[in-house]
């Protein structure tokens, strides 16, 4: 195996961590081929690509319906239906060439996952996914922005989960206004997957409240 997984990754995928090294050596090969991820990204992918995205699932609701938003190479989608089969994930990507990577590798790797075709703001995907319990993004998107696309597709009550860097504290100042504007709460920090990954992945999760604050109408003039 030109990728073996680390021990942790057992404790995270249990009897799928075949299935996760076939998806791994997925990523190291025609990923890399087809320009979805990185060529210096091949050695690392279990850490920083993976088990990063992986250990997420701990924030997730049994049996949720989950919407992973800009999946790319499907991440976190993919890692997130390896670790836990009890969800039912749709990956969101408006690239075809994207697309056609991720059905291949669904198909390849027998998972139950739907892959969508489209931008997660569109009406067709909203009127389609609306209702989730969860949507995850990764390198997708300024906070603000993403709450906007991410909220409308919320059950009230359901959480955005934003797979963020050491830049999670400075986005949630500047942007937990507009967050809460677009009918999120106040948007905090949580941290996955200590002893797993090192430094654990950091996750900025936003609730969705209600509907976001209407826009004053302006008066007509008479
Ligand atoms: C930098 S990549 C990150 C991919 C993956 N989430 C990862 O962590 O490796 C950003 C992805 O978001 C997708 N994207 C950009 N705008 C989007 C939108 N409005 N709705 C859904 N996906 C979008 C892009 O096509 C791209 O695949």
């Amino acid at each position: 195996m030109e990728h073996p997984p680390p021990a942790s990754a057992g404790k995270v995928f249990g009897d799928r961590l075949d299935l996760a090294a076939r998806y791994v050596e997925h990523l190291a090969t025609s990923g890399v081929e087809r320009g979805l991820i990185g060529p210096r990204e091949a050695d690392r992918l279990w850490d920083r690509h993976v088990l990063n995205c992986a250990v997420v699932a701990d924030l997730v609701p049994d049996s949720a319906k989950v919407v992973d938003v800009g999946s790319g190479a499907g991440l976190p989608g993919i890692p997130l239906a390896l670790a836990r089969p009890d969800l039912r994930i749709v990956l969101v990507e408006p690239l075809a060439r994207r697309v056609e990577w991720l059905v291949e590798i669904v198909e390849d790797l027998g998972l139950s996952l739907t892959v969508e075709r489209g931008r997660a703001e569109e009406n067709v995907i909203r009127r389609r996914w609306e209702g989730a319990d969860v949507v995850t993004a990764r390198a997708v998107a300024p906070l603000a922005r993403l709450a906007a696309w991410s909220l409308p597709l919320l059950r009230t009550g359901g959480r955005l989960l934003a797979v963020k860097g050491a830049s999670a504290p400075e986005e949630i100042d500047r942007d937990a206004a507009e967050v809460r504007r677009l009918g999120g709460g106040t948007p905090w920090i949580e941290h996955c997957g200590a002893g797993i990954v090192d430094p654990p992945s950091t996750v900025v999760a936003v609730e969705r409240e209600g509907r976001p604050a209407g826009r004053s109408r302006k008066k007509r003039s008479t």
